[in-house]
């Protein structure tokens, strides 16, 4: 089994607490090099302090947190509250992270990084808008072909959009940074809504998240419970969609995803459709097959995964 080493990059949110979280619970698969904080759901002073406090709660202040870009290249921030609460990690009360901000700007260490360690040995994981890698990869071009991959979360085809109705929430929010992700060339693995809706933290599973007796337990249990209530509105889910932590546990378990290499591409020019994944899923063009785009997963086996790591902190 071969360790994955990773970057993160988040705008927590629950379910993204959640990926780091699972991560870090996972030291056998992933090495998780650092974090690095990206405006989305909620503004980018929020998702780095909470990118801290998640690091806290499962013991790890030695972890590295880095602050990124604070707004869309092109587009005025959109963020989430209605969906994560105000601090983006409502649910439970938490306490301010003691732990310090990396001084170096998110996109520099990125850049650093892919520089420093051999080419094709560093995933990539964003699971919040890709403002930071494309600006990375604007800034440094020579970069991207030292990624090993990217695993991200965005994007969906037959779900379509959960911010609007064409679009997914994190490419939405700056669809010409997915673009450059996505035409980047860099190996892509995309984990959009078609299978993250498939992966519900249902009652019976938050209540094992409960029954591990631990604060970790507790903390997901609380923040599942509390950002379900979107999702249950709008789809009538059974619950919270855990959408960030399928890209952790495709790099722990890849076979309990599904999917397919196929072209996508990311509209960018209209205002009805801006941050629409276009997915050739049928393959109806000759576009390169630029994405491993994934449509199914193993929902009981991602949960008992999920629930036997998280046991560990
Ligand atoms: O659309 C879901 C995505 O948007 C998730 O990454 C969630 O955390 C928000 O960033
Ligand atoms: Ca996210």
């Amino acid at each position: 089994m071969t360790i994955r080493n990773i970057i993160i990059d988040t705008d927590p949110g629950q379910d993204d607490a959640v990926a780091i979280l699972l991560a870090l619970a996972s030291p056998e698969n992933v090495n998780l090099l650092g974090i690095t904080a990206v405006a989305g759901n909620v503004p980018l002073a929020l998702t780095e302090k909470n990118a801290r406090i998640v690091c806290e709660l499962a013991g790890r202040s030695d972890v590295k947190v880095f602050a990124g870009a604070d707004a869309p290249i092109k587009h005025t921030l959109v963020t989430a509250e209605h969906v994560h609460g105000k601090t983006g990690l409502d649910g439970p009360k938490m306490d301010a992270p003691k732990m310090p901000l990396q001084d170096q700007h998110a996109v520099d260490y990125i850049i650093d990084t892919l520089r420093a360690e051999p080419a094709k040995t560093i995933t990539l994981c964003p699971i919040g808008p890709l403002t930071n890698i494309a600006l990375a990869f604007q800034k440094a071009p020579d970069i991207v072909e030292r990624v090993q991959e990217i695993v991200l979360m965005g994007g969906a085809y037959f779900q379509v959009g959960n911010i609007t109705p064409a679009a997914e929430f994190n490419i939405y929010v700056d669809p010409e940074a997915a673009e450059i992700v996505f035409k980047s060339g860099a190996p892509l693995v995309v984990m959009g809504l078609d299978v993250t809706h498939k992966a519900l933290a249902t009652a019976a599973r938050v209540q094992a998240f409960r029954d591990m007796g631990t604060k970790v337990g507790d903390m997901v249990a609380a923040w599942t419970n509390f950002f379900e209530r979107f999702d249950k509105e709008k789809y009538g889910s059974e619950g919270a969609p855990l959408h960030d932590p399928c890209t952790i546990a495709y790099l722990i378990n890849p076979n309990l995803f599904t999917g397919r290499q196929i072209n996508v591409e990311i509209e960018t020019q209209s205002e009805l459709t801006r941050g629409m994944t276009v997915a050739d899923w049928w393959r109806v063009t000759d576009r390169p097959a630029n994405a491993f785009f994934v449509g199914d997963l193993d929902a009981d086996g991602f949960f008992a995964l999920l629930t036997e790591r998280l046991a560990r902190l």
